[in-house]
């Protein structure tokens, strides 16, 4: 079968590890979509870097904006990141050419999300972004397809790796947040501007998506209230431990009598539940549904393996013509009367 043409815009590490991904598993990833993929374009900041990965068969575009209308593609991978700017411009050109687009950008798709929906809708293909939600956990799918079947009471967990890196490493170390930030930043993990790992920012704009997916809602980032890990202290960390529990930033979405509530904060929580055994780069999204009742899923939330991980299902899922509604269901189907239910607080 023909192959499915990609292009990829930003190779850092993300957008280095899904062509390292593709390239090692070519025939895999082409026996399990029926067809193989071809890289035929990328775009980045700097042409000269050596980045460790063969980028010499695909087309070379300065202009990601450019590549994205102009491509020899089907469809278009955004690595770039950013929720605005030339990240913003790229899917929307996609978009608007006809093109499908994969991305792991969870601050464009948090702020902009449904009417980039819209725009996919609109010229009948499918966005994409498995890897903006927890890195490697497969949670879009799992809520769309998996427990689709379910009306969902609560989902919850830790999205953000840097955060619990630095969490982690407070209570075996005993050492203070300033200390280890800048040996988390070191580990690649962490957002360009770290304010947004640190402040819950990075952890709400992944909550926004998940709730728009478990709730079938219009995604709304603008309500979910945020508090981030900068001033727990490892003696808050001793204290708990003593009580029985360990402090984990949250992201949480639940259904009350006044609307879906989206929440970010540390929490303490217990030793024996769901989420206490998770660290490190580590994230886990825990679903209650009405009929499941509990289901978690575990694993890496970031780094350029995983999230290639998640980035890659993305494009199979395009190269075998299967895919869905952007948040599950036709942006108009979204319930539009949430949004002013949504804000309690
Ligand atoms: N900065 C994010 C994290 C990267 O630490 O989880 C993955 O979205």
């Amino acid at each position: 079968a023909a192959p499915l043409k990609i292009a990829i815009a930003g190779l850092g590490t993300v957008g280095v590890g899904t062509v390292q991904l593709l390239q090692e598993h070519a025939r895999v990833v082409a026996a399990r979509c029926g067809r193989p993929i071809e890289i035929t374009a990328v775009s980045a900041r700097d042409r000269l870097r050596n980045r460790g990965c063969d980028v010499s068969m695909a087309t070379w575009y300065d202009d990601p904006v450019a590549m994205a209308r102009e491509a020899d593609a089907d469809v278009i991978v955004e690595l770039i990141g950013g929720s605005d700017g030339v990240a913003r411009e790229t899917v929307q050109a996609a978009l608007e050419a006809g093109r499908g687009v994969v991305t792991a950008n969870k601050a464009l798709l948090a702020m902009h999300g449904t009417a980039l929906a819209r725009a996919a809708e609109a010229t009948g293909v499918h966005l994409a972004y498995e890897a903006a939600v927890a890195g490697g956990i497969p949670i879009i799918k799992a809520l769309r397809e998996g427990l689709a079947g379910n009306r969902a009471r609560r989902v919850y967990g830790i999205l953000n790796g840097t955060c619990n890196y630095i969490l982690t490493t407070m209570e075996e170390t005993g050492r203070d947040f300033e200390d280890v930030l800048e040996e988390a930043q070191h580990l690649g993990y962490a957002e360009a501007d770290p304010t947004f790992d640190v402040d819950g920012i990075d952890a709400a704009h992944k909550l926004a998506l998940l709730t728009s997916v478990a709730f079938g809602r219009p995604v709304d980032f603008a309500s979910v209230s945020m508090e981030g890990i900068r001033h727990v202290t490892a003696m808050d960390i001793v204290h708990a431990d003593e009580l029985g529990y360990r402090i984990k930033l949250l992201g949480v979405a639940e259904e009350t009598e006044h609307g879906i509530l989206q929440r970010v904060h540390p929490c303490m929580v217990p030793k024996n539940g769901p989420i206490a055994s998770v660290d490190g780069v580590f994230n886990a999204v825990v679903v209650e549904g009405d009929h499941v009742g509990r289901a978690k899923l575990e694993g890496r939330g970031a780094g350029a393996g995983p999230t290639a991980s998640a980035v890659v299902a993305d494009i199979m899922d395009m190269a075998a013509g299967r895919g869905a509604p952007t948040f599950g269901v036709p942006v108009d189907r979204l319930t539009e009367s949430a949004a002013a239910s949504i804000n309690t607080h």
